[in-house]
């Protein structure tokens, strides 16, 4: 219901916003009514290059055109429905997560080197593409990838496994290397445009943790990093909402924080999610290929565990 609304108006049909103000509200990235009206004042003032007072006008009428305020229960159960789901390639997997990984949300995969979240990360791009029917969202992929682990090799190899055409598969997904986590987060500054853009329905990143542990190593930064991650999540959470997309990030913990004694957070050895609305995905190494994935604090989802395994195809259920 809001996303017609959303196709239909444009930033110039906010009362206040003149062709000159929508013009430095396009240059910064905020393309839709919907993106100013999730956006505080300050932030799309300092972005937009506006006065304050301007942008508090905007945001306002923005908010009236859209009829941002109360919904009824029916409303919200309309937009709960319209939440959709990726498939991982595993059954098990699926089922732990209600079905797959959700849009208007964001997924996190945490685990130790090795436990299979950049995997999942190929499989999921390769899987978005896929029809409703066969579990996808018929949608791209924006890869940003922080290690330099992305292997167009493998993506061509669980495309063919699924019978999907491996070269049109590689040219739905868009990759950019992040080089620091500036550059990161500019990137997903960018997303708010190219995403309804491109039809893209699922935003990777590997992993969304490491520039941000190398930049601000020890405790004394531990604050400011936090800080600056938490904003990084909650603009990932905004885009997933706003477009009706599926977002998806991992984090490398350590088995034997003592180890890594400079950093504290590994010392917590947990997810990053905390202080964010979304799922997270505890993942384990078991015998030889499989794997166990455990969702954590998701009252809506069942408790419990998933093995899957990673073979040559991708992220399949064990055999026996
Ligand atoms: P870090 O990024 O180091 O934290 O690890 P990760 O959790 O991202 O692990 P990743 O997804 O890279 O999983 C690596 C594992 O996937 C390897 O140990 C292999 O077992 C498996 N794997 C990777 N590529 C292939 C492949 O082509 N065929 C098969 N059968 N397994 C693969
Ligand atoms: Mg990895």
């Amino acid at each position: 219901m809001t996303e017609k609304k959303d196709k239909i108006l444009k930033l110039r049909d906010i009362p206040g916003v003149t062709p000159t103000i929508a013009e430095k509200l396009e240059a910064a990235g905020y393309i839709t009514p919907w993106a100013i009206v999730v956006s505080r004042v300050e932030e799309l003032a300092e972005k937009a290059g506006i006065p304050q007072t301007t942008a508090e006008r905007i945001i306002q009428n923005a908010r009236k055109i859209l009829g941002v305020t109360f919904k009824t229960a029916k409303q919200v159960k309309m937009e709960r429905l319209s939440i959709r789901k990726i498939t991982t390639g595993s059954k098990n997997l699926d089922d732990l997560l209600g079905g797959g990984i959700e849009t208007k949300t964001i997924t996190e995969f945490y685990g130790e080197y090795g436990t299979g979240k950049t995997q999942i990360c190929h499989q999921l791009a390769v899987n978005v593409q896929l029809p409703p029917e066969r579990g996808g969202l018929a949608g791209k992929t924006v890869y940003i990838d922080t290690e330099g682990t992305f292997r167009w090799e493998r993506i061509e190899a669980m495309a063919r496994a699924l019978g999907l055409d491996p070269d049109e598969v590689m040219d739905n997904i868009y990759y950019q290397r992040a080089y620091n986590s500036d550059h990161q987060i500019s990137i997903v500054d960018e997303l708010f445009k190219f995403v309804p853009e491109n039809n893209v329905k699922l935003v990777i990143i590997d992993s969304v943790t490491s520039h941000f542990r190398a930049e601000y190593p020890g405790r004394e930064h531990l604050a400011v990093r936090q800080q600056r991650l938490n904003a990084h999540l909650h603009q990932l959470v905004k885009l997933a909402e706003i477009y009706n997309i599926a977002v998806v990030v991992t984090n490398q913990v350590m088995a034997r924080p003592d180890v890594f004694y400079g950093d504290p957070t590994q010392a917590v050895g947990g997810h990053v999610l905390a202080h964010t609305p979304g799922v997270r995905v505890q993942l384990r190494r078991a015998k030889g290929s499989k794997r166990i994935a455990r969702v954590v604090d998701a009252p809506h989802l069942p408790e419990g565990e998933a093995v899957f395994v990673i073979t040559d195809e991708g992220i399949r259920d064990p055999e026996e």
